[in-house]
C-alpha cells in the first residue's frame, strides 16, 4: 500500500453513494440533490481533481479544479491531461502542489482506494437501483473525523487511521 506521507498533500476519495454503494446507474447520477452535488464543486474548486475518463466525460464541464487529470487506456487526447495509470496520475497530481481530489467512477475509486488518506463521502438516504459501486472499504481502517446530518443524505469526511 502507498502512504502519503506529504500532509500538505492529502489524497482524498469524494463521492456519492446510497446505502447500498450505488455511485451510478446507465452512466449517469441516479439522484438529483444540488445541495450534495455543491459540496463536491466547493471542495474540488482550486484544487486538483483524478477521474476516469466516462466520469470526465459525465462531469468534466461542471469541475471547479484548477488541474483536472483524466485517467484512460484508450484516449489520449480529449482536452485535459491524459495519463495512463493511477500511479502516473498521482505524480502528476502531486506537482501541482494542491490537495488531490480522486473523483470516480467506479473503477477509479478502486484504483485509488490504497492510495488514499482521506474519504469525503455523502449517504445518499433514499435507495436507487445501479450498476456502478463504490468500493468496500475495511472500517478497521478509518475513523469519521467530520459528519454532518442533511434531509437528503449524511456527510462524512474519514482519515485513514496511522
Ligand atoms: N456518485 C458519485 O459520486 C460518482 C462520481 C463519479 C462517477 N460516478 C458514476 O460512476 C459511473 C462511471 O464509473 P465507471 O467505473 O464506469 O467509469 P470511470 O471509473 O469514470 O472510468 C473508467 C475508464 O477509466 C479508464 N481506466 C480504468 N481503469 C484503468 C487502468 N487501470 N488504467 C488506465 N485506464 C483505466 C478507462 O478509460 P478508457 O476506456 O478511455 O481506456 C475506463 O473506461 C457513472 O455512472 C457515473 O455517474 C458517480
Amino acid at each position: 500500500m502507498t502512504e502519503n506521507t506529504d500532509s500538505q498533500l492529502p489524497v482524498i476519495l469524494i463521492g456519492a453513494m446510497t446505502r447500498d454503494r450505488v455511485i451510478g446507474q446507465d452512466d449517469h447520477m441516479p439522484w438529483d440533490i444540488p445541495e450534495e452535488y455543491q459540496t463536491f464543486v466547493d471542495s474540488i474548486r482550486g484544487q486538483t481533481v483524478i477521474m476516469g475518463r466516462k466520469s470526465y466525460e459525465i462531469f468534466g464541464a461542471d469541475l471547479t479544479s484548477e488541474h483536472t487529470v483524466v485517467i484512460s487506456r484508450s484516449r489520449p487526447s480529449l482536452g485535459v491531461l491524459v495519463v495512463s495509470s493511477i500511479e502516473a496520475a498521482l505524480e502528476q497530481a502531486r506537482s501541482y502542489r494542491k490537495q488531490i481530489f480522486i473523483a470516480g467512477g467506479a473503477q477509479i475509486y478502486r484504483l485509488g482506494l490504497p492510495h488514499a488518506d482521506r474519504m469525503y463521502l455523502s449517504e445518499i438516504k433514499k435507495e436507487y437501483d445501479g450498476d456502478s459501486y463504490f468500493p468496500e472499504f475495511d472500517l478497521a481502517e478509518w475513523e469519521i473525523t467530520r459528519e454532518e446530518d442533511h434531509s437528503k443524505f449524511i456527510y462524512r469526511q474519514w482519515r485513514r487511521k496511522r
